[in-house]
């Protein structure tokens, strides 16, 4: 039997990846994995329990034992559930970001949520986001796409996209805000956001979501 298929994509904050991944997997009817996602669960499941941020061991344990839950609501929107209870807004705000990207950098944690990510990978296919699913996830995935974006475009749609959400910030912090997680993120020594020898880069910068959608498209049916 040949593997569960599985395109994964890769890159930093605000490329584009959640909406590029959320379209490629409905048109293919693949899973999706958000595995951003994971880590910020982590990181409000360790505030709810009064961890310390710097609490590795009480983050791993979590990560290991959290209840996941995935879906859409009847209007199509994405529901994040941790432990059954709706947290969808919860863990999308630049705090919870943040925060996830603190945990993100230990190792115990990181290995607590290999496994949980590796099992998203059910027929018919997967389309795996995040920084590290075509380096550590999943290095076999027959396509890999690393999604890039200009710093200042990618802290412009961040600011949308909170906006639309009624969330007040302002783009001079946010711009401050991803910089910085960037930098952690691609300076960590585990699993640091980098594309991988085999990844295929896009660039999104003034493309539209449509176009990026159907180049991988196009590279999928190479490829499956
Ligand atoms: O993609 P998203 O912004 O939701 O990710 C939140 C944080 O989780 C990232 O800044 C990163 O530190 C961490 N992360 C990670 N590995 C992944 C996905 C996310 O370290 N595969």
């Amino acid at each position: 039997m040949s593997p569960t298929p599985v395109i994964t994509v890769d890159g930093p904050s605000g490329s584009g990846k959640g909406t590029i991944c959320r379209r490629v997997a409905t048109a293919l009817g693949y899973h999706l994995l958000d595995s951003g996602a994971l880590y910020r669960l982590t990181g409000l499941a360790g505030s709810r329990a009064g961890l310390d941020p710097a609490d590795e061991a009480g983050h791993a344990a979590l990560a290991l034992r959290m209840g996941l839950g995935f879906g859409v609501d009847a209007k199509g929107e994405e529901r994040v559930l941790l432990d059954g209870e709706e947290v969808t807004d919860r863990i999308r705000t630049e705090q919870a970001g943040n925060l996830a990207s603190i945990v993100a950098r230990y190792p115990a944690v990181r290995a607590a949520l290999l496994e949980r990510q590796r099992a998203f990978a059910q027929p018919p296919g997967l389309v795996a986001d995040g920084r590290d699913m075509g380096t550590v996830v999943f290095p076999e995935a027959p396509l890999k796409i690393f999604l890039t974006a200009s710093a200042e475009e990618r802290a412009r749609r961040r600011y949308n996209q909170l906006k639309d959400k009624g969330l007040s910030v302002s783009l001079a912090d946010l711009s401050r805000e991803i910089a910085e997680r960037d930098h952690r993120d691609a300076s960590r020594t585990l699993a640091p956001l980098v594309a991988a020898a085999d990844a295929i880069s896009l660039d999104s910068t003034g493309v539209t979501p449509e176009e990026i959608v159907a180049r991988v498209l196009a590279l999928a049916r190479g490829r499956f």
